[in-house]
C-alpha cells in the first residue's frame, strides 16, 4: 500500500516539475524570438561591413546618405518580433521599410522631400512578395510624428538623421577649396544635400540642430513601447574650417537621449575600414585619422513600474 502511495506521489511530483519547466521555458521566450545561439551571434558589438552591406542601387546614388537593407535588418531582427511596428523618422529612400518588410514587420516612415518619397512608393510597391505586412509612408515633417504614431505603439526605432549643416558645409568647402584634391576626385562620394526646405533638419547649425533632435526625442519616447529600443546611426564628423576638428556627434545623441529620459543602453561600431578609400588629411602638419567607423547608439524607455 505504501509503495503504490509512494508511486502516486512521485506521479505528482513529476507532473508538477513537467508543469514548472513549461512554465520556465514559457519565459525563455525571447522577446524577438532569437535561440540562444542566435541571441550570441548577434550579440557582437563591432559590426564589419561586410556583414551589413547591401548591393548599392541608382536610388543610393540618388539620395546620396543611406544605410543598407543589410543594417537595419540586423537591428530589426535584434530588437523586434514579427509583426512589430518599426519606426523612421527620417526614412529618405526607404531601407528601413524595406528592411521591415522583408521581415514581416510592420513599418511607418517619414521623409520630408516628395522625391524621396516617390522612389521609396515605388521600391515598396515593385515587389509584391511580403506585401502581407503594412509599410506606411508618410510625406511630411517628423517633428509631427504624434499626428501618425500612436503612444506606446513603436516596437523599433531606427533612423539616421541629416548631420544638421555639416554636410551642406563641407560640399561649399570642397568645391572652394579642394577643386582638385583626392578627397574630391577619388573618395567615391556621392554626398549631397537634400533639398533647402527650412524644415529639413539638414539645414540647421549644429546647436539649433540639436535642440529640434531632443524635442523631437521626446517624441519619440511618447511613441515608443516601455522597455524597447530607439537606434540611432551616428557618425562622428569634423568641422576643420571653423576651427572644430572633432565633433563627438554620437555622445550627444546619447546625452540627449538621458536627458529627456531614456536610458543609454549600448554601443554598437559598424567598422567601415573596408569601404572606404583613405585620404590624405593635414598632411604635413596636423595629423589626423580618417573616421571610417560610424556608431548605432541603442536608447532604451525604461519599462513601467508595476
Ligand atoms: C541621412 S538621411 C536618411 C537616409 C535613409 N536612412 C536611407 O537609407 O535612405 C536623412 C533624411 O531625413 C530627411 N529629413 C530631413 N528633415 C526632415 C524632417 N523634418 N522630417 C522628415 N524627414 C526629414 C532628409 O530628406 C533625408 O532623406
Amino acid at each position: 500500500m505504501d509503495e503504490i502511495k509512494f508511486e502516486l506521489e512521485s506521479v505528482e511530483k513529476t507532473k508538477e516539475i513537467k508543469k514548472k519547466t513549461r512554465k520556465k521555458r514559457k519565459k525563455l521566450h525571447a522577446f524577438n524570438s532569437l535561440t540562444p545561439k542566435e541571441w550570441t551571434q548577434l550579440s557582437r558589438s563591432v559590426w564589419p561591413a561586410k556583414e551589413v552591406s547591401s548591393q548599392r542601387k541608382w536610388y543610393h546614388k540618388e539620395h546620396g546618405a543611406t544605410f543598407s537593407e543589410a543594417l537595419a535588418e540586423r537591428a530589426i531582427k535584434m530588437y523586434s518580433n514579427a509583426g512589430d511596428l518599426i519606426l523612421d523618422p527620417f526614412v529618405g529612400v526607404g531601407a528601413t521599410l524595406l528592411a521591415a518588410r522583408n521581415l514581416q514587420r510592420r513599418g511607418i516612415g517619414i521623409e520630408l522631400y516628395e522625391k524621396f518619397v516617390n522612389i521609396t512608393k515605388n521600391l515598396l510597391f515593385q515587389e509584391t512578395l511580403f506585401n502581407g505586412t503594412d509599410q506606411e509612408l508618410i510625406h511630411g515633417d517628423c517633428r509631427n510624428l504624434l499626428e501618425w504614431v500612436e503612444p506606446n505603439s513603436v516596437q523599433l526605432m531606427f533612423t539616421s538623421p541629416p548631420y544638421a549643416n555639416f554636410i551642406k558645409q563641407s560640399l561649399e568647402d570642397r568645391r572652394k577649396t579642394h577643386k582638385k584634391s583626392r578627397l574630391v576626385i577619388d573618395n567615391n562620394s556621392v554626398v549631397k544635400e537634400y533639398g533647402e526646405s527650412k524644415l529639413d533638419f539638414g539645414n540647421l547649425t549644429y546647436d539649433v540642430f540639436l535642440s529640434e533632435i531632443k524635442s523631437l526625442m521626446k517624441n519619440l519616447l511618447i511613441a515608443t513601447k516601455p522597455g524597447v529600443y530607439n537606434v540611432w546611426v551616428i557618425k562622428d564628423c569634423r568641422n576643420c574650417k571653423n576651427g572644430i576638428p572633432f565633433i563627438d556627434f554620437h555622445s550627444d545623441i546619447g546625452r540627449l537621449g538621458r536627458e529627456v529620459g531614456f536610458l543609454y543602453h549600448d554601443l554598437i561600431v559598424w567598422a567601415q575600414n573596408d569601404q572606404r578609400r583613405l585620404v590624405l588629411l593635414g598632411y604635413p602638419s596636423v595629423f589626423y585619422v580618417n573616421i571610417n567607423h560610424t556608431f548605432l547608439v541603442i536608447l532604451r524607455k525604461k519599462k513601467e513600474k508595476k
